[in-house]
C-alpha cells in the first residue's frame, strides 16, 4: 500500500468488481480512455481483477481516498519492459464528483514514485486522447513531454481522433523531487 496527500493505492479487492464495472462502463470515462465501446460485464471485470498479480507482472493499485477510505479509481502499468527499463500507465478516476480536485494528481505522482523508487524504471509512457485535455494538463504538471502524436489513432463518436505519446525520463522525474 502506497500514500500520498489525498489518497492511497492499494492492491484490488473482489468485492471492488461492481463499483470498478460501473466505473468503466461510464460513457464519458469508456470515451476519455478510447477503449472498447461495449459495456463490460461484471464477469470481464472479476476476470480482469482476479488476473492482477506481480506474480505475472500486472500491477493495477485500486485509488482509494484517505479522508473515507472511498474507492474512486484506479491506476497501473499497462506494458511493462524490464530490459528497456520503460513501462506504459494508464489512470481513471471513476467517480466524477472526485474530478478536478487534485486526486488524480496525486494518485500519479505515487504511482511515479513505486514506478522510479521500487521498479527502478528509467521512463514512463503514456498515451493520451488529443481531445483528453483534462489528463493533459495533470501529465504535464508532472514533467511528461509530448514525444509524438499518432493521427487518427482512435475512432470515437463517429470520428478519428489522434492520440499522443508522452514520456518522462527518470532524470527529468529525479530533477523535481
Ligand atoms: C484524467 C484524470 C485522471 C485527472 O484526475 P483529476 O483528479 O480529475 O485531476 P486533478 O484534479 O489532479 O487535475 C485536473 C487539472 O486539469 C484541469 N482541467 C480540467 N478540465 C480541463 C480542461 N478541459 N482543459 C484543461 N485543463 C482542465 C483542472 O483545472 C486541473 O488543473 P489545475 O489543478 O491546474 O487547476 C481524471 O479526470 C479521470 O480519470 N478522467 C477520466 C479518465 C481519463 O481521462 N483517464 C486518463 C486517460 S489518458
Amino acid at each position: 500500500m502506497y500514500t500520498g496527500e489525498k489518497v492511497r493505492l492499494r492492491a484490488y479487492r473482489k468485492e471492488d468488481a461492481p463499483k470498478a464495472q460501473a466505473y468503466i462502463n461510464e460513457p464519458e470515462i469508456k470515451r476519455l480512455l478510447g477503449g472498447a465501446p461495449f459495456p463490460l460485464t461484471l464477469g470481464d471485470e472479476e476476470k480482469f481483477l482476479s488476473q492482477q498479480s506481480a506474480w505475472n507482472d500486472t500491477y493495477s493499485f485500486a485509488i482509494e481516498t484517505l479522508a473515507d477510505d472511498y474507492y474512486i479509481g484506479g491506476c497501473g502499468l499497462n506494458r511493462l519492459d524490464w530490459k528497456n527499463r520503460v513501462v506504459e500507465i494508464g489512470i481513471f478516476i471513476g467517480d466524477k464528483a472526485y474530478w478536478n480536485q487534485g486526486y488524480g494528481t496525486d494518485a500519479l505522482k505515487i504511482l511515479l514514485r513505486f514506478v522510479f523508487e521500487q521498479l527502478n524504471m528509467n521512463k514512463v509512457s503514456l498515451q493520451v486522447l488529443s481531445f483528453n485535455e483534462r489528463a493533459q494538463r495533470v501529465y504535464q504538471r508532472l514533467g511528461f513531454i509530448e514525444e509524438g502524436r499518432l493521427r487518427q489513432e482512435r475512432y470515437v463518436d463517429g470520428s478519428y481522433h489522434d492520440m499522443l505519446v508522452m514520456g518522462l525520463l527518470r532524470e527529468e522525474y529525479e530533477a523535481v523531487q
